[in-house]
């Protein structure tokens, strides 16, 4: 792998562990202003020391991320649809020249294997890993799932594998039953997303899970920033991603920090 593209990458997975805490913060893409994001800047930035990267697009970049901040990058650059729409029909939004501007560790998009759109999606997925090798820009591949898709071993293997066959150089996808499968089929680093909102000790297990059974992290959105206490989710988090953490000591750092709030309210 190219020099840069491997450095850029070390950034994110941490090559001491081989694990990443991405912090998901691009759900504004599509469905506007997401429970918890509805600021932005307000939410992400008591989160930023807890996470290895933030996964966002170039607007929230610009208008909410101090850029002096050393986090590094992970831009958003396929859209075009919102949850009125058929969300399959992605495109490219953002070029490559901006994500080099913006000085981003990695570019993202996702695919939608199954979808209305599944071809579309795959060739921005191909078109963008070219551009991305071009000037040393990873490309992670988001394997979305519509509303008719089962979130299973089977399905998020067949979209993972497709995702590293056309060159993505990590793939995010979802945990599920028989997780190991999936890491088996993906020849790239796996990291999963959190998905809906649960509650804190289920969304740990989650992690705990998804890392003993192969993935390299987690990129975590709403698990995070709509738990009653972000920053004690994402140090709970992180415990259990690059310290091999157990789900019952990655709760008590949760609950802690959720009792010193309490009590100085
Ligand atoms: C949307 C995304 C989100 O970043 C992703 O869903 C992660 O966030 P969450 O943990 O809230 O699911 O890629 O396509």
């Amino acid at each position: 792998m190219d020099w840069g593209l491997q450095n850029r990458l070390s950034r994110i997975i941490n090559p001491k562990t081989n694990r990443t805490v991405m912090l998901a913060v691009d759900h504004g893409y599509f469905q506007g202003p997401t429970t918890g994001l509805q600021q932005p800047g307000k939410t992400i930035k008591p989160l930023i020391p807890y996470a290895d990267s933030l996964m966002l697009t170039r607007g929230v970049l610009r208008a909410c991320i101090d850029p002096g901040t050393e986090i590094p990058i992970v831009l958003r650059v396929s859209g075009g649809t919102s949850i009125l729409k058929e969300l399959s029909n992605e495109g490219l939004t953002t070029c490559v020249e901006e994500a080099i501007r913006l000085n981003v560790a990695a570019i993202t998009l996702s695919i939608f294997v199954g979808g209305e759109y599944e071809r579309q999606t795959l060739l921005a997925l191909g078109q963008l890993v070219d551009e991305g090798n071009k000037y040393g820009i990873p490309v992670l591949a988001v394997t979305a799932v519509g509303r008719e898709m089962a979130r299973d071993a089977r399905y998020l293997g067949l979209a993972c594998r497709i995702a590293a066959e056309i060159g993505a150089h990590f793939v995010k996808t979802y945990y599920c039953e028989d997780f190991e499968k999936i890491v088996e089929g993906c020849p790239v680093p796996l990291v999963i997303a959190g998905g809906k909102k649960l509650p804190e000790r289920e969304a740990l297990e989650m992690a705990y899970n998804a890392v003993s059974r192969g993935a390299s992290g987690v990129d975590m959105g709403r698990n995070i920033f709509q738990s009653d206490h972000p920053v004690g989710m994402i140090k709970a988090v992180r415990a259990i991603v690059q310290k091999n953490a157990s789900v019952e000591e990655a709760y008590k750092i949760y609950d802690d920090a959720k009792d010193k709030k309490t009590a100085t309210v």
